[in-house]
């Protein structure tokens, strides 16, 4: 399991900057004001075909690999968290029809995804089980050559605004979330189908977060992701490796505050000198540079281990994911810090990105979810059982 940033990935990177420097940093503000999604910088991704760099190039995508979607997400969280929503949740919703679907499936949905027509979400959480997924209760009833979906969902990033859901399903109640849940395929403009409620939220505020209601939506039986009963496993196999695009826009968010805060230290003049000049605000930005600087090597080293599929995958997204995201609220609320008063109001963007850091603390799975992962992970490398769900 190596790493090592290449030329074409450092190419990527300052097309990516260009772009989110002179397209989606100035419509942050606006995005977060407004609550409104961005669909303009839905289109400017796609037309500059990067909507489909996860999906594999026979199935219409670029299929880049790991760290070059990595640097995709940063260089975007940097200008824009919301924005940077966009490839994350296309990739998320897609991840069970990647690792689960059939070439057919794949075949029938991917090019529109990967072309940005259609937009995807990703649908596990319910309103009583965010972090305890075996508690799921939406139910998934056999008839005939469809399944009846009944039930809600609720958290779903751009639930609302999707095309197509995974939606995750119990087909057999009696033998509970774990072994008796599947995922499903559906179209959203399938009858039965509603997104009645949009929350409000404190940041990432432009990236619709929704509640989904099934009312007995049929979906065909070729629509179901592998067997009956392998939703709970094509769920944890998702998460362990999207809850790596969660970490890059961490880091994205990390460096954005960063050079916001940097480059007003260089310039405000506090007691007849640069504030950057005062040991107290240089030894922060040190910390903020190296904390943030961390957190990225281990994202790309966690992103090296999910493409050589390595054994404790889980060890190393978790772990990513836990430090990107910690680092992304500590560097974020030092950069208001630094900018002080002015770092408390609309005018500069940092507390906008202390408000988007904090998501990265809870969603794909709340830090203390990770730090679970990672013990149950330590216990199997020391060959001690885990008596995890006994
Ligand atoms: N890969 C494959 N199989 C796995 C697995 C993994 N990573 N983790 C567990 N399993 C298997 C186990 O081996 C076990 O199988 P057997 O019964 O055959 O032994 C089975 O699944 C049950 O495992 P556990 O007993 O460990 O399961 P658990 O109920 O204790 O839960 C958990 C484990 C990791 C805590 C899990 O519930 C979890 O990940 N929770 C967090 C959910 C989450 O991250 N939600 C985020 C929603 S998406 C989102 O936020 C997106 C967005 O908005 C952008």
């Amino acid at each position: 399991m190596t790493y090592r940033l290449t030329r074409e990935h450092e190419e990527l990177r300052a097309v990516v900057r260009e772009l989110a420097d002179e397209r989606i940093a100035p419509r942050a503000g606006q995005i977060d004001e407004s609550r409104e999604f961005p669909w303009d910088l839905k289109e400017l991704l796609a037309k500059q075909d990067l909507m489909g760099t996860a999906f594999p190039e026979e199935y219409g995508g670029t299929g880049l690999d790991g760290i070059s979607q990595a640097i995709l997400v940063e260089e975007i969280a940097r200008a824009d968290a919301t924005t940077s929503l966009i490839p994350i949740v296309q990739k998320l919703g897609a991840l069970p029809i990647l690792l689960a679907g059939s070439d057919d499936q794949k075949r029938r949905y991917f090019p529109r995804l990967a072309s940005g027509e259609w937009l995807i979400a990703f649908g596990l959480t319910e309103a009583a089980a965010g972090s305890d997924v075996a508690n799921n209760r939406m139910r998934a009833r056999l008839d005939g050559d469809c399944y009846r979906l009944t039930g809600s969902k609720r958290f779903i990033t751009h639930g609302s605004i999707a095309n197509l859901l995974t939606i995750f399903a119990l087909t057999d109640p009696a033998a509970g979330g774990r072994k008796g849940m599947s995922a499903f395929i559906v179209e959203t403009d399938t009858p039965g189908f509603s997104a009645p409620r949009v929350e409000h939220k404190m940041g990432i505020r432009g990236s619709p977060t929704a509640e989904l209601n099934f009312d007995e939506v049929q979906v065909p039986v070729e629509n179901r992701l592998g067997d009956e009963g392998e939703g709970f496993k094509i769920a944890m196999e998702t998460l362990d490796r999207s809850r790596l695009a969660i970490a890059s826009q961490a880091v994205g968010i990390s460096q954005g505050a960063l050079d916001v805060a940097l480059a007003y230290a260089a310039d405000r003049q506090q007691f007849g000198q640069r504030i950057v000049d005062f040991q107290g605000i240089g030894f922060m930005l040190a910390d903020m540079a190296s904390r943030t600087e961390a957190a990225r090597q281990l994202t790309y080293a966690a992103y090296a281990a999910v493409d050589d599929n390595v054994a404790d995958l889980p060890y190393w997204t978790s772990a990513a994911k836990l430090i990107a995201g910690d680092t992304a609220m500590a560097v974020t609320t030092d950069a208001v810090q630094v900018l002080g008063g002015y770092g408390y109001i609309t005018e500069y963007p940092v507390e906008r990105m202390m408000r988007d850091a904090k998501i990265t603390q809870l969603y794909e799975g709340t830090q203390e979810i990770q730090r679970m992962v990672i013990a149950r992970q330590l216990l199997q490398r020391a060959g001690i059982p885990s008596q995890a769900g006994k």
